[in-house]
């Protein structure tokens, strides 16, 4: 694949139609169903100081998704690599956000048949987003824990990364109505799932714990599992209560948006412990291993 000019769109880069374009030239059509039926996946990776950070693991859930929803692009894993990399060089990026996307597509018209669609394949790239903004992480992020349920693991495969987001933006009004800054749910029995954006983990007498269900596996609550197991810290893996995270001494997210998030608060409750001896040992972890050569890709500017 030829490579884009750097900074030919100075600032973000979108790959549409099989061509780099600006931005704002970054259109789908309204008759695409991955906007009228959210059927649709998605994968977001991060470059961070000029390089990639696992890539190749966020592209490969990308592949999983594909082969779990039935569909399929015209470009194998190196190829959406490439892709990936020129909107970055395109934007002229040192830390980004960058989305792969397919959907479906627009079946012929009238029809109703997902398999006469033509899958497409969008990708972007824009400076790096956080979750929660760098003052607000300092300040302390309140987090909301909303008695939404989020749609279960049998309806929509919480690991094919989804667009069934109305559960997570509900409860993030829930989140500021009480003024709290960002907001988890729950499953049907009350357990902590996700937010909107990242996965949550909280640590008790030194054990850190995340749910093992109905969510989506994150890359970065994968790194900071391995990041437990190579400080010593014990992970155990296993659905959690809301009220057990109410006891908790530390809460924090993972999000691909932020890596390592410690929580201030709960529900406006101060947390025993911010940012907590744990979570800050596994915070400078995380991103101490950004500059380990087996996670980093690192962009070509040249
Ligand atoms: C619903 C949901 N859960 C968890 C995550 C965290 O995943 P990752 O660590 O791969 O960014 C995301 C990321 O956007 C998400 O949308």
């Amino acid at each position: 694949m030829e490579k884009a000019a750097v900074g030919q769109f100075e600032g973000g880069a979108a790959f549409v139609d099989g061509e780099v374009v600006p931005l704002s030239e970054a259109k789908i059509s309204m008759f695409d169903w991955g906007f009228t039926r959210s059927d649709v996946t998605y994968d977001v990776g991060s470059v961070w100081q000029g390089a990639f950070f696992r890539l190749d693991a966020h592209i490969e859930r990308f592949f999983n998704s594909l082969d779990t929803l039935r569909m399929k692009i015209p470009y194998d894993r190196a190829q959406v690599r490439d892709i990936l990399h020129n909107c970055v060089r395109a934007g002229n990026l040192q830390d980004a956000y960058v989305a792969m996307v397919c959907t479906r597509g627009v079946p012929p018209r009238g029809a109703r048949d997902p398999r006469l669609a033509q899958n497409r394949f969008y990708a972007y790239a824009l400076p790096y987003v956080w979750i929660a903004s760098r003052d607000k992480q300092r300040e302390g992020i309140d987090l909301h824990i909303s008695g939404r349920v989020r749609i279960g693991a049998a309806s929509v495969d919480p690991t094919v990364k989804n667009y069934h987001w109305l559960d997570l933006v509900q409860s993030m009004f829930d989140a500021y109505d009480r003024g709290a800054d960002t907001s988890c749910v729950v499953d049907a029995d009350g357990n902590i799932t996700e937010g909107p954006g990242f996965n949550v983990f909280v640590v008790k007498d030194g054990v850190v714990h995340t749910t093992d269900r109905g969510v989506l596996e994150g890359i970065s609550r994968r790194t900071a599992i391995e990041l437990c197991e190579r400080l010593g810290i014990t992970v155990q893996l296993a659905p959690f209560h809301a009220d057990a995270m109410r006891a908790a001494d530390e809460v924090f997210l993972t999000s691909t948006g932020g890596g390592i998030l410690p929580i201030a608060k709960l529900d406006g409750v101060p947390l025993p412990s911010f940012p907590g001896p744990v979570t800050t040992r596994l915070h400078d972890a995380y991103w101490a291993i950004h500059d380990e050569d087996t996670y980093r890709d690192p962009v070509d500017y040249r």
